[in-house]
């Protein structure tokens, strides 16, 4: 079903994220789209949308299958007047913002996954990639892309991936109104986002801990060839995974994809 682009403008009208938006029936990726913008000087809170993507692009250099007319395609434009090196604070702000948007329509249902996969009944429904062009050592501006599995079904999802992908429909049953969805999430990124600038990190890390499951577990942490195992004790002010590891005691994980290893 097509979006509905009067309820978008309606309700996106003044607001800090959303307005201006720019949507395309059809692009590359709404990542890229963003970072044009934002090189172009585009106003803090410009928010891009698609219908479908035929490049969009994951983390680790993966793909981010963009079927048509069912899913959320977004990337916002943020210039925070940090230091670069708080970036990955942005991004779990995202996560922990769209966590609770879909918390909200899935009570307790939903996870948060080091460094930000969104889990419904342990498979992945939502991914976040956070770009950034600094400026000196702050930032110019930071593009916060997000895709949400609304609609999709199962066998939309390429076969490598059917195990471990789901979207909120086929956990629901029933389909859900994307724009509702939207404005929603953008509501949430805004009150996380100036919570972040307000008064730090703080508030964010204690929501995504009570919002994911690793912490406590055993975890490893896979980068290229390289994986690292131990029991995951916290999340780092830079955003980092914090490990309790046999051989080095505790160490920062600052990049890759965590999985829990058992229960305890
Ligand atoms: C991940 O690998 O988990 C991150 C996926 C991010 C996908 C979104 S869809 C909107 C935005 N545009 C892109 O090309 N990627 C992000």
């Amino acid at each position: 079903m097509d979006l509905d682009l009067n309820i978008l403008r309606q309700d996106l009208a003044g607001k800090f994220i959303g307005h201006p938006f720019h949507y395309y029936r059809e692009i590359g990726s709404t990542n890229d789209e963003a970072f044009r913008l934002g090189l172009q000087g585009a106003a803090e809170g410009t928010a891009i949308f698609a219908d479908s993507q035929n490049t969009g692009k994951g983390r680790m250099q993966r793909v981010w299958h963009s079927p048509a007319g069912v899913n959320i395609y977004t990337s916002v434009i943020l210039r925070p007047s940090f230091d670069a090196a708080r970036a990955p604070q942005i991004s779990l702000a995202a996560g922990v913002a769209a966590a609770e948007m879909m918390d909200f329509y899935f009570p307790n249902q939903i996870h948060l996954k080091w460094p930000n996969d969104i889990l419904i009944g342990g498979k992945k429904v939502c991914g976040i990639l956070t770009q950034m062009k600094t400026s000196g050592s702050g930032i110019d501006f930071v593009v916060v892309g997000i895709g949400i599995n609304v609609n999709s079904r199962y066998d939309q999802f390429p076969e490598d991936i059917r195990d471990i992908a789901t979207s909120l429909s086929i956990v629901s049953g029933r389909t859900m109104a994307r724009e509702e969805l939207i404005i929603h999430l953008y509501e949430n990124m805004a009150k996380w986002y100036r919570e972040l600038a307000k008064s730090g990190f703080g508030a964010i890390r204690e929501k995504w801990l009570s919002l994911s499951p690793m912490i406590g577990h055993r975890v490893s942490v896979g980068f290229g060839v390289e994986t690292i195992s131990g029991k995951a004790v916290g999340l780092g002010e830079d955003g980092s995974l914090m490990l309790c590891t046999a051989e080095n005691g505790i160490i920062k994980v600052l990049a890759g994809d965590a999985t829990i290893l058992k229960r305890g």
